[in-house]
């Protein structure tokens, strides 16, 4: 078995000029008032913390917990809430900050429920975005990269919770098999 090799994809560089950018846009298209950013625990944890401070406008930020993966790198294809958000978003623009969608399941299942507390909105801002893996339709309304089919590490993203806190977004090549 090849030794696990981390070869970088998006530079810390690249990634920050990306969420500038993203956030510019945000800027834009909202109406004056709040937004509530809502950040899926725990890969998106950096990039909320990058794209709320990129915002010029007010925002307030909440953390959701929800697992569709177990420990390895293949989908358990199971979706369960494991925190809930600490407030009411009735009649709030939210806007879901997520690390990656991929086969869209996530997202699809957590759209879903946040709908049913009327909010006012709610979009998606995703930083990475694999398209081809697609099983479930989502509408990411901010990507900041449409990757290739590779599993990618680092700035929050996990390999069995490991890599998480790299600065750079890296391709894990010859992952050993979950066991
Ligand atoms: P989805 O429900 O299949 O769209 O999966 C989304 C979740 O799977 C993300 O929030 C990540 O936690 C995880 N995930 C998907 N692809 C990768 C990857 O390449 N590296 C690390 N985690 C990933
Ligand atoms: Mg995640």
């Amino acid at each position: 078995m090849a030794e696990t090799k981390l070869r970088v994809l998006l530079s810390e560089a690249q990634i920050q000029a990306r969420i500038r950018e993203l956030a510019a846009q945000i800027d834009a298209d909202y109406p004056s008032g709040i937004i509530y950013l809502v950040a899926i625990l725990k890969g998106a944890c950096f990039f909320m913390a990058d794209l709320a401070r990129a915002l010029q406008r007010p925002a307030r930020f909440d953390f959701i917990g929800i697992s569709s993966y177990g420990k390895g790198k293949t989908s358990s294809g199971e979706v369960k809430l494991t925190k809930d958000l600490d407030v009411s978003i009735e009649g709030a623009d939210v806007l879901v900050v997520e690390d990656i969608v991929d086969s869209g399941v996530t997202l699809n299942y957590l759209v879903h429920v946040l709908q049913q507390r009327r909010p006012h909105s709610v979009r998606i801002a995703a930083l990475l975005d694999k398209p081809t893996r697609r099983l479930r339709p989502v509408e990411v309304s901010y990507v900041g990269f449409q990757i290739p089919d590779e599993f990618v590490v680092g700035y929050g993203l996990d390999f069995a919770e490991d890599y998480r806190n790299l600065r750079d977004v890296c391709i894990l090549e010859n992952v050993p098999a979950p066991k």
